[in-house]
C-alpha cells in the first residue's frame, strides 16, 4: 500500500509539510467553488493507497467539514485501501453535550459525517473533550502537542512561574502543563454571557508579583484569554503575561482584542492556518513533524506510544 497524503483546502501548507516529512506524493487535485455555495474537490489516483486527508475543520468551520466529507468520499470511490481523517483541529468539538433542551450534539454529528462517507479511522489533535472518542463510530487516536507547546514556552517561563487554567475546563490542561514546566496551579472562575463575552468572577491560586502564563486548548474569540489576563493584573501579577494555546482559532475580531492585552508572547500551534500579519508579538509552532510522526507510524501498523493524549 502506497502513503498518500491527501491536503483540503482548509491548511494546505500544514498538509504539505507533513508529505514533506515523510517524503509521500500529495493526492490531491483541484477544489471547484460554485456559485451558489458547493464544492467538488478532487483526489488524484490513490487506488491501493493508504490516504491520509489532512484538514482541519476551523473557520469557515462548516465548509471545511463538507470539504473533507467530499474528500474521503472521492478517496473511496476512487478505490483507497485506507482512509483516515487527520483532523490537526476539530469544530463543533465544544458541543459534546446538551447544555439546554432541543440542541444536537455538534461533535458527534462531525464525526458520524466522517464515518458514514467511508473514513476508516480519524487522528484528532487535541480535541476540546478527549472523550470524542467515545462519541465516534470510527475508531479514533487523540494525539497531544502539548509537550511540544510547553517545549516552546520554557525559555518565557521561569521554574516556579504560574500556569494558569482561564477555566475550568482547562485545569488538567494547566495541571499538565504545570507539571512539564515546574510551575504551579492557579483557576480562573468563568461564566460566558455570549458567545463572545466572558466574565473572570474569580481566581484560584497566589498570583500577586508572580510570572504567569495562561494556557487554554483553543482562543476563538479571545473572551476567555482577554478576561483571564485583565483579572491576572488586577490581582497584582507581573504585567509581563505570557499566552498559549494548541489551537488558534482566532475567529472575528479576535486580533484585536488580543493586541489591546498588551501581551509579552502569544504561542500557538499552525493546527488552523496562522495568521499572516499580527500587531500580538507571537510564536507559531509548526505541528508537521508530530503529524509526520504519527501517520508514518500508522502507516508500518506501529503503535502511538508517546504521541497520544493522556487523560
Ligand atoms: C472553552 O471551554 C474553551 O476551552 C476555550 O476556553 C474557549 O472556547 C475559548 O473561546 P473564546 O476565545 O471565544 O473565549
Amino acid at each position: 500500500m502506497g502513503l498518500r497524503i491527501v491536503s483540503g483546502s482548509a491548511n494546505p501548507m500544514l498538509a504539505h509539510g507533513v508529505a514533506a516529512e515523510l517524503d509521500a506524493a500529495p493526492g490531491e487535485g483541484p477544489l471547484e467553488r460554485f456559485p451558489d455555495g458547493e464544492l467538488r474537490p478532487a483526489v488524484g489516483d490513490v487506488r491501493g493507497d493508504d490516504v491520509y486527508v489532512v484538514q482541519p475543520t476551523g473557520p469557515p468551520v462548516n465548509d471545511n467539514l463538507v470539504e473533507l466529507a467530499l474528500l474521503i468520499d472521492a478517496c473511496r470511490r476512487a478505490g483507497a485501501e485506507r482512509i483516515t481523517a487527520v483532523l490537526p483541529y476539530l469544530g463543533y468539538a465544544r458541543q459534546d453535550r446538551r447544555t439546554g433542551t432541543g440542541q444536537p450534539i455538534g461533535a458527534r454529528v462531525s464525526m458520524e459525517v466522517l464515518a458514514a462517507v467511508g473514513a476508516d479511522r480519524a487522528v484528532v489533535l487535541d480535541p476540546h473533550n478527549p472523550a470524542i472518542e467515545a462519541m465516534s463510530p470510527v475508531p479514533v487516536d487523540v494525539l497531544t502537542a502539548l509537550p511540544d507547546l510547553a517545549g516552546t514556552l520554557r525559555p518565557l517561563v521561569p521554574p516556579g512561574a504560574v500556569i494558569v487554567a482561564p477555566d475550568l475546563g482547562a485545569v488538567q490542561l494547566a495541571e499538565r502543563c504545570a507539571a512539564l514546566l515546574d510551575g504551579t496551579v492557579a483557576v480562573v472562575r468563568k461564566a460566558r454571557r455570549s458567545g463572545t463575552e466572558v466574565v473572570a468572577a474569580d481566581l484560584v491560586g497566589e498570583v500577586a508579583g508572580r510570572r504567569t502564563a495562561v494556557v487554554d486548548d483553543m482562543i476563538s474569540t479571545g473572551g476567555t484569554v482577554e478576561a483571564a489576563v485583565q483579572l491576572l493584573r488586577t490581582r497584582g501579577a507581573d504585567p509581563e503575561i505570557v499566552v498559549a494555546a494548541l489551537h488558534g482559532v482566532l475567529a472575528g475580531d479576535c486580533i484585536e482584542r488580543l493586541a489591546d492585552l498588551r501581551l509579552e508572547r502569544l504561542l500557538l500551534t499552525d493546527s488552523v492556518t496562522p495568521v499572516d500579519t499580527t500587531p500580538v508579538p507571537s510564536e507559531v509552532h509548526r505541528l508537521a513533524p508530530l503529524l509526520a510522526e504519527a501517520v508514518g507510524r500508522m502507516h508500518r501498523d506501529e503503535p502511538l506510544d508517546g504521541l497520544l493524549a493522556v487523560t
